[in-house]
């Protein structure tokens, strides 16, 4: 078995983006900049938006991070990506998700310029995705195929099953690795919350990515020897042992799972940091394409 290390990946990739970034200012090229939404103070989308502003600093993009009050409302909101969507200075703009319940998160969404939507969110990245276009692809998708690039694990004509249809990583990750491009190839299934018999597809699988939300969802009987095993989960837990009462687990076993596996990525430091290296590389592609 060997881990998939997310920790070491990003910094491979952070440094690439960082050496780009460098030759670009000396060519008189400003500096990439991203703009963040967040909107009031979920403790989650505080500590994401936090590393991902400290990574801008780290490889030398500009950030802004605009926080906003959690009954702001939505005309309010719309307003403020509106400004950021006229701002030159602006290269990519993200909106921290999840919304409070009062906004609705597609309309937001919509109203983000799709040559700044870095998410790749936007109903035009989405739609060239499926297309095979060239677009800003989720970053979590986007980190998950930049690591296998890493490693040199190639999907073609292999099985996929993804676990978790949601609009940011399941379903496309199981668009991109069925596409005929040079990481897909793939033969895949999509499954979910009323999948029948899951476990009978999971153990079909050379590949599996779990991202369903459920802490140690996918267990060991469900994985077949020598699979590859993607952990997209990032699930608080309480834990009387640990100082703040809590850690981290996915959406796997692990445990359990890892021992029958090819390649597993652990939580944390798996898939987490391969997120910000899609965004990173995301907003670095902004700026490339104004060129
Ligand atoms: N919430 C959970 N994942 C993400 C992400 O990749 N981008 C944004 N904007 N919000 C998220």
């Amino acid at each position: 078995m060997k881990l998939l290390d997310g920790s070491l990946v990003a910094a491979h990739y952070k440094e690439k983006i960082k050496e780009e970034v460098k030759s670009l200012i000396s060519q008189g090229s400003k500096k990439p900049h991203l703009a963040a939404i967040l909107v009031g103070n979920n403790p989650a989308s505080e500590a994401y938006v936090g590393a991902k502003v400290r990574t801008c600093e780290e490889i030398g993009f500009a950030s802004t991070l605009l926080r906003l009050d959690a009954q702001i409302d939505e005309a309010r909101l719309l307003k403020e990506i509106a400004a950021l969507n006229e701002n030159k200075d602006v290269d990519g703009i993200l909106v921290q998700l999840p919304l409070p319940k009062h906004i609705r998160e597609a309309s937001i969404i919509n109203a983000i310029d799709p040559s700044k939507d870095v998410d790749g969110f936007h109903p035009v990245s989405i739609g060239k995705l499926v297309l095979g276009q060239d677009t800003f692809l989720p970053a979590t998708p986007y980190g998950i195929l930049l690591m296998l690039s890493y490693y040199g694990i190639d999907l073609s004509g292999k099985h996929c099953v993804v676990v978790g249809r949601s609009n940011i990583v399941g379903t496309p990750m199981s668009i991109l690795l069925s596409r005929n491009n040079a990481y897909g190839n793939a033969t895949v299934t999509l499954t979910h919350s009323k999948t029948k018999d899951l476990k009978a597809h999971c153990l079909q699988a050379d590949v599996i990515i779990a991202a369903i939300g459920i802490p140690y969802f996918l267990k060991a009987d469900m994985v077949k020897e020598g699979a590859i095993v993607i952990d997209v989960g990032i699930n608080r837990i309480e834990d009387a042992s640990k100082k703040s009462g809590s850690r981290l687990v996915g959406d796997v076993d692990f445990d359990a799972v890892a021992p029958q596996c090819s390649y597993i990525t652990p939580v944390p430091k798996g898939v987490g940091p391969m997120t910000i290296c899609g965004l990173m590389q995301n907003t670095l592609n902004a700026v490339k394409n104004k060129r």
